[in-house]
């Protein structure tokens, strides 16, 4: 450290690095640059950089060397300071996650976030004002450094973007941020914001009264210096917003948000938003936010959360050990997935061209494509810029300039294999190819190409723009570089790529389809569709099997479930078959198991809600269980690399309960032996295609996979 002369008129200006935090001292002219400068003037700047992280999260260690760093700065006498980040992704992007795995004791987790709190609460303690200056991500446990200081100045940015996101790990913030944000912005938008986990960009956050300014890069520290000059009082809620929390309305607002929470989520599966209710309804203190929060994280459903959200990174991690040198893409197919695809990766910054037999298809793709840019892009030139980016294609100029060429035509085989040899002739030679396919085998498509190692699939799933899994199918003949790229080219449009064996149905759709094919049984013998699908409701299914079957439509559907039902040695049911026949397809055509309204919601009528079950009838237990046979087939027959990556897609790509971590998670709580039994004697009841898969017994798969044998 330099030593500071105690007579200097004018100090020079100071650098004190340490490992995750360093600070410049100084004064800050017009151009952002450091000057000497004297007592009555320096300020402190003071750079978050985590070492050996490309992002900021606030470990026990960050905290602890911060509250040391604050000790230097107060010691120095300074008139203010101001926190920032040297990373280009952002300021803070919350605690971090990794260390909550390793806390298993409620009353240590509580410990931890109360330091954390007392780190953050000296700063509202200084003599001198702090500005936090933000400029990307700042999230959870960053925006609630920037709410401990006096004010925040956000940067211009499409990036910049705060929230407090715990509530999807299963937890609450827990470094004051239940008693900090509402003071701010008031009640009801910090109750939101919690209970949501959304984020708000910098327009919105100054609209909220989050942030006190937002200024263009270029003039952020000196704004930033300004307000500490000016000091004026810092931000508090108008006294409109500060109402519901008078004491006659507490306790009718919380009833109100406590409604609310319920039509989202079942208390016993997703336990924080109403603890967070729950605080601000008994004006908790911060070592009451500390115990709450200590609680919840070692709870299932903050474990399992913790679980699902580090999977999904490391898919992406994954994907970022490769280039993908991809700059245009050509897709093949406007339809349903063809169209989507096409604007989901031109809306992420890349050139597409999409192809399609008929000119009416395109252009209805386009004016689709348009609506999507227009709720995304709220700038002018942005969404100028996605328009530009995706041209419609009728005589496939694109697909000779292509990097990556994704077919996602009708699900025929001599459709796509014609149209594969005429993408080998006029493509790239390096370009990759990938066909959307989700049923017909990768060796079969590729059977005539010259060169079978460039095609590989990309199985988007139905709503490409909502769902963030894609299953990167890996063909017996597929070149192990043209997965690398492919990998880090989903990554690049923000989707999670997932390695699955080219095997009928992958992995998602055959972990899948015995589920749903058992929701149609249950209909067979009489169980109102509504009953069915409010069992899978109640269990934590995002919808029921009825409901998303007819959503991803019936003739997708039969075409899976005859693809499988050889390999898989399931019957189709015959209704299925007949509901298809008549043109009964779900949603898209109005009516397919349920009928649906113009807002396609779908309508109760006696058949799906009325009558009696004839007898008990163990609904969930017959669904659930049939997934969980299904995906320790995947599991033996190695479809993907480890129960990890069933969880993963099962989640990212289907829903499946978040808070119980996904299927393998789940039958790991459960216990092989358990299920083993369950399956047993459900296959004497109903039939064989409850008979246990082998993998139940074998304790070596079963230790790889981490189920217990209980
Ligand atoms: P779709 O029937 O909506 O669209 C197919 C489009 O391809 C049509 O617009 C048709 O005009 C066009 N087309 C057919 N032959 C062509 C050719 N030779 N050249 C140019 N365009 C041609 O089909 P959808 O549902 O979009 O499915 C496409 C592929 O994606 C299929 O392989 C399907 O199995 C797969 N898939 C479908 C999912 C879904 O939920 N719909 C989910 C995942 C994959």
């Amino acid at each position: 450290m330099n030593e500071v002369s105690e007579t200097a008129v004018v100090r020079p200006i100071t650098h004190v690095p340490c490992r995750h935090w360093h600070v410049d001292y100084g004064t800050i002219d017009t151009t952002g640059r450091l000057n000497e400068a004297l007592p009555s003037e320096e300020i402190a700047v003071l750079t978050i950089d985590v070492a050996a992280q490309s992002t900021n999260a606030l470990s026990r260690e960050v905290m602890e060397e911060f509250d040391r760093v604050l000790n230097e700065i107060v010691s120095r006498g300074v008139q203010g300071l101001i926190i920032r980040s040297a990373k280009a992704s952002g300021f803070i992007a919350g605690a971090d996650v990794h260390e909550f795995e390793n806390v298993n004791d409620a009353n240590q987790a509580a410990q931890l976030a109360r330091q954390g709190q007392l780190v953050l609460d000296r700063l509202p303690a200084f003599p001198f004002p702090s500005v936090a200056l933000i400029r990307g991500f700042c999230l959870g446990g960053g925006l609630e450094v920037a709410l401990a200081c006096t004010y925040r100045v956000a940067v211009e940015d499409s990036a910049t973007r705060f929230g407090l996101p715990e509530v999807r790990l299963g937890i609450h913030p827990g470094f004051a941020g239940t008693i900090r944000l509402p003071r701010v912005i008031g009640h009801i938008a910090a109750l939101d914001l919690m209970m949501t986990g959304r984020s708000v960009d910098a327009r919105t956050a100054r609209r909220l009264g989050l942030v006190d300014d937002v200024v263009p890069e270029r003039h952020a520290l000196f704004a930033a210096q300004t307000f500490i000059q000016r000091h004026p009082p810092s931000r508090r809620a108008p006294w409109k917003k500060r109402l519901p929390a008078l004491a006659p309305l507490r306790p009718l607002v919380a009833r109100s948000l406590e409604r609310r929470a319920r039509a989202q989520a079942d208390p016993d599966h997703y336990p924080a938003p109403y603890r967070i209710i729950d605080l601000w309804r008994r004006r908790a203190s911060a070592e009451e936010e500390a115990a709450s929060l200590g609680e919840l994280l070692v709870g299932r459903t903050s474990r399992n959360l913790v679980h699902v959200f580090t999977l999904g990174e490391e898919l992406k991690r994954r994907g970022r050990q490769h280039a993908h040198n991809i700059r245009s893409v050509h897709v093949i197919g406007a339809g349903t997935m063809g169209a989507d695809i096409a604007t989901w990766a031109a809306a992420q910054g890349f050139h597409v061209s999409l192809q399609d037999q008929q000119p009416e298809i395109l252009a209805r793709a386009v004016a689709h494509a348009a609506k999507f840019f227009q709720r995304r892009f709220k700038d002018a030139r942005q969404l100028q810029a996605a328009m530009d980016r995706l041209t419609p294609d009728l005589t496939g100029h694109g697909l000779r300039r292509a990097d990556l060429v994704i077919e996602a035509i009708v699900e025929k085989l001599d459709a796509k294999r014609a149209l594969f040899a005429h993408i080998e002739e006029a493509a790239k030679p390096e370009a990759v190819l990938a066909t959307n396919t989700s049923s017909i085998p990768l060796e079969t498509i590729a059977q005539n190409l010259r060169d079978p190692s460039r095609l590989l699939g990309l199985h988007f799933f139905n709503p490409v723009t909502r769902m963030q899994l894609v299953e990167l199918v890996r063909g017996k003949q597929t070149a192990e570089a043209a997965l690398d790229r492919a990998r880090a080219w989903t990554v690049a449009i923000d989707r999670l790529p997932l390695d699955v064996v080219s095997s009928p149905g992958f992995l998602v759709n055959r972990v899948l389809t015995p589920y749903l094919l058992e929701a149609v049984r249950l209909l067979e013998e009489g169980v109102p569709a509504n009953s069915i699908d409010q069992a899978a409701v109640d269990f934590g299914m995002p919808v029921g099997p009825i409901e998303l079957a007819d959503t991803v439509g019936l003739d997708i559907c039969l075409s899976v479930a005859e693809t499988l039902s050889g390999p898989l040695g399931v019957p189709v049911p015959q209704e299925l078959r007949e509901l298809v026949a008549q043109g009964r397809l779900g949603k898209k055509t109005g009516h397919g198991f349920y009928r649906y309204d113009a807002k396609g919601r779908p309508r109760r009528s006696r058949r799906t809600s009325g009558g009696r079950l004839p007898r008990h009838i163990p609904i969930m237990e017959r669904l659930v269980l049939r997934l969980l046979n299904e995906a320790m087939v995947c599991l033996r027959e190695q479809i993907v690399d480890g129960p990890d990556a069933v969880d993963a897609g099962m989640v990212y790509g289907t829903g499946f309960a978040p808070y119980l971590g996904g299927p393998m998670r789940y039958a790991e709580s459960l216990g092989s032996t358990g299920i083993g039994h369950s399956l047993y004697r459900l296959s004497q009841e109903y039939g064989e295609r409850f008979a246990p898969d082998p993998g139940w017994s074998q304790p070596e798969l079963l230790l790889r996979s981490g189920i217990s044998s209980n």
